[in-house]
């Protein structure tokens, strides 16, 4: 299964990923009207959303979502919700009523899953990822029943093992949204990640081992370090 790799030095990272997310934004604009896109979170994208700040979007016309969150209130520093409003949302002419958060702090956190589901687009136009350093994309983890997911779009699922950060409970698109998004960007930088990614792109599928394989159709926009153990290079 071939993916396609960009490959660009570290200082040319967010530029070249905020440049593919604002030419697919503006497309899906033109050809439907609007753009659904979904972030991710961690910390990989906040040069790529601030660099997004400055781009030219049609933000009234993107609706935002997100493709995980941990359980906690939005204004905590671990708050996937928090980092893009931060970083991005805060910053731009996007409606307030086209923002949708993940409640994963919710007591009802199963019930919020099944809210969000109804909320999500049949295809995302746009779906960001980033990978964990045990292979994990959004919140989907190694081993996770959320894995085998093939109706549910959004589930709430149990905090990652140790070392993975933070300790805390989760809400996640599954496979089937990757599956589904008409475009998938997977964001990697850093050296910490250089061999996990061959694993990932070079390495035989067992994506219940290493989920970030269920993005191995997309666009993964990586700088050199992260790409250093990869056999094919595109840069
Ligand atoms: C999360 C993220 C997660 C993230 C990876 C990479 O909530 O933890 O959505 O999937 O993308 O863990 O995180 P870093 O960019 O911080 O390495």
């Amino acid at each position: 299964m071939s993916s396609s790799v960009i490959v660009v030095t570290a200082d040319r990272f967010a530029a070249t990923a905020a440049t593919w997310i604002a030419d697919r934004a503006n497309s899906a604009i033109e050809a439907r009207g609007e753009c659904t896109l979904a972030l991710c979170g961690g910390n990989t994208p906040v040069p790529v959303f601030e660099e997004l700040v400055g781009r030219t979007i049609r933000w009234p016309e993107v609706v935002v979502f997100f493709g995980d969150e941990r359980a906690v209130p939005r204004d905590d520093p671990d708050s996937n919700f928090g980092m893009a409003c931060r970083s991005l949302l805060d910053h731009v002419s996007i409606r307030g009523d086209r923002v949708h958060r993940m409640e994963a702090d919710r007591p009802d956190r199963g019930v919020a899953a099944e809210e969000y589901d109804r909320l999500l687009p049949p295809r995302l136009d746009i779906l960001l990822l980033g990978v964990g350093p045990d292979g994990h994309t959004a919140s989907l983890f190694p081993g996770s029943p959320a894995l085998l997911e093939t109706d549910r779009r959004v589930v709430a699922v149990p905090g990652p093992p140790p070392p993975i950060q933070p300790q805390v409970a989760r809400m996640t698109i599954t496979p089937p949204v990757i599956g589904a998004a008409r475009n998938v960007a997977v964001l990697v930088s850093g050296i910490a990640k250089a061999a996990l990614l061959a694993r990932i792109l070079e390495g035989p599928s067992d994506p219940i081992i290493l989920p970030a394989q269920f993005a191995r159709r997309g666009t993964w926009i990586l700088d050199r370090a992260a790409a250093g153990q990869l056999h094919r290079r595109d840069d």
